[in-house]
This record gives structure tokens, sequence and C-alpha cells, in this order.
């Protein structure tokens, strides 16, 4: 029960006090990371921890200009890694496809079940998170700022640091109801009426159909909803445009 008390009570935090992450935290919190089930146990993502803080700085700023991923005390991002099987395999002279979007969906997947292991931990431990999905924006930037090999995608980006009194104070924003979420055995298909009552109760303000258009413009048409699509579909180019099957030429 405790576990899930402490679920429902999470919230995103984006301001931190003073207080630095000691050692024996930031060690537990990615020790959990590692406790996270993966695909097949191939753990397909490794971890770079921002240390330096004119990176942190450059991250700010490429990741959408967020000022406060500058303050956090601790930075990690999970990258999806497919390089290091490859790389085993082709060092072991083993004639292999090369890593596809299949293997990236499920890398993805892991480094995010590995990055709430992280945060769940964190939480225990009276330390607050922020994700930052900013990070799969600007992917050819980033490749040269954190020195990526192929086949390795920064999917995740995680931000800590001990809450300030106001964050420990901000209602946590609403989720959709039970009924609007679960379907049993099939689709849960939601159209109409109760479509747009969902999405209302969600952004919080009457007048659905103007708040509707600002959230869409806010979240869905903005510059950096654009970047993100722009960034993750070079990824994936890169992977298609070299993907074999074992045994094809390459
Ligand atoms: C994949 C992902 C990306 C996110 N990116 C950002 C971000 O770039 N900046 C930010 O301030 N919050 C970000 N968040 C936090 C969400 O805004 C937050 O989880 C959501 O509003 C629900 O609030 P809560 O976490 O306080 O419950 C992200 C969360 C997730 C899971």
């Amino acid at each position: 029960m405790a576990t899930i008390d402490e679920l429902r009570d999470r919230r995103s935090v984006r301001a931190y006090t003073d207080e630095p992450i000691s050692a024996d935290d930031e060690r537990a919190i990615i020790q959990a990371a590692f406790e996270a089930p993966t695909a097949g146990n191939q753990q397909l993502y490794s971890l770079i921890v921002v240390r330096d803080q004119a990176l942190k700085e450059r991250l700010a700023v490429v990741c959408d200009n967020q000022p406060f991923i500058a303050r956090a005390k601790l930075v990690i991002i999970y990258v999806a890694d497919l390089s290091r099987w490859y790389d085993a395999f082709l060092a072991e002279g083993l004639d292999v496809r090369t890593p596809g979007p299949g293997d990236m969906a499920l890398a993805v997947v892991d480094t995010a079940i590995a990055a709430q292991n992280a945060v769940v931990a964190a939480e225990s431990l009276g330390i607050g998170s922020c994700y930052i999905g900013d990070i799969m924006e600007n992917y050819e930037e980033l490749v040269r700022m954190l020195d990526l090999p192929p086949y390795v995608f920064p999917a995740v980006m995680t931000v800590f640091g001990h809450p300030t009194q106001q964050q420990l104070e901000r209602t946590k924003p609403p989720r959709f109801a039970y009924e609007d979420m679960v379907g049993e055995n099939s689709y849960l298909h939601i159209s109409g009426d109760r479509l747009s009552k969902m999405m209302g109760a969600k952004i919080g303000v009457p007048g659905r159909d103007r708040n509707l258009e600002a959230f869409a413009k806010r979240k869905w048409s903005d510059d950096f909803s654009v970047e993100l699509n722009r960034s993750v579909c070079a990824m994936i180019r890169t992977l298609t445009d070299y993907y074999t099957e074992p045994g094809d030429a390459r």
C-alpha cells in the first residue's frame, strides 16, 4: 500500500532547494532503474549522468528552453541503446541483421520503464523529479553533444532535486476518469459529447472549444511538437535506410 500511496501522491517537481543529492541516494536511484524488467533481459539502454554545468545549460536550451533543467541537482539521460548488442554480435563475426525500428521500439520501452523505476525510488527518498520529453528533439545536435554512436537514441531525460515547499503544495493535475480509460476485451471508443467532456475536464476550464483549440496550439501544433516529429523521423530514417535482413548484401 505504501507504494500505491506514493504513486498517487507523486507530482512532477520543477523547482528545487539547494540541498544536493547525496552520492548514496544517487546510486540507489540509478540502481533502482537497473532492477526494472527489460525485453529479453537485454537492457537495451544506457545512461548518461550529466555533471557538467555548461552541458546542463545547453540541454536546458536545446530541450525547448526549460531553464529549470540547468537548476536540477541530478540530470539523467536514458538512451535507447541498440549499439551494445549489435557491436558484440559483429565483434563475434555473426551475420545478423542490422538494428531496425522494432528493436528501437523495444529499447524505448526499456528506457521508460527503467526511468520510472528511478523516479519512484527517488520519490521514496523525498527527491522530486520531472521528465523532459524534449530530449527526443534535435536528434542530430544531441548526437554531437553527447557523442552518440549509431543506433543510440536519447529517449528519456529525467531531472531530480529536493522539492521546494511551493512544489510540495502544488495540486496534482487531474487524470482521466477510470471509466474513460479502461476498455474490456476491446478498444473503448469514445466520441461526441463524452469525448468533449473527457477532454474538457482534463484541461480544466469552461468553454471547451476555445480551450481545446488553445491546448492544440500549445501541445499538438507548437514548434516543439513539429521538431519532435521531425527529429524522431530523422532517427527512424537512419534505422530504416540501413536496415538489412540476415544474409542481405550490405
Ligand atoms: C514523456 C514525458 C515528457 C515530459 N516532458 C516534460 C517537459 O519537457 N517539461 C516539463 O516541465 N514536464 C514534462 N513532463 C511532465 C508532465 O508535464 C507531467 O507528468 C504531467 O503534466 C502530469 O503531471 P504530474 O507528473 O505532476 O502528475 C513530461 C512527462 C512525461 C511522462
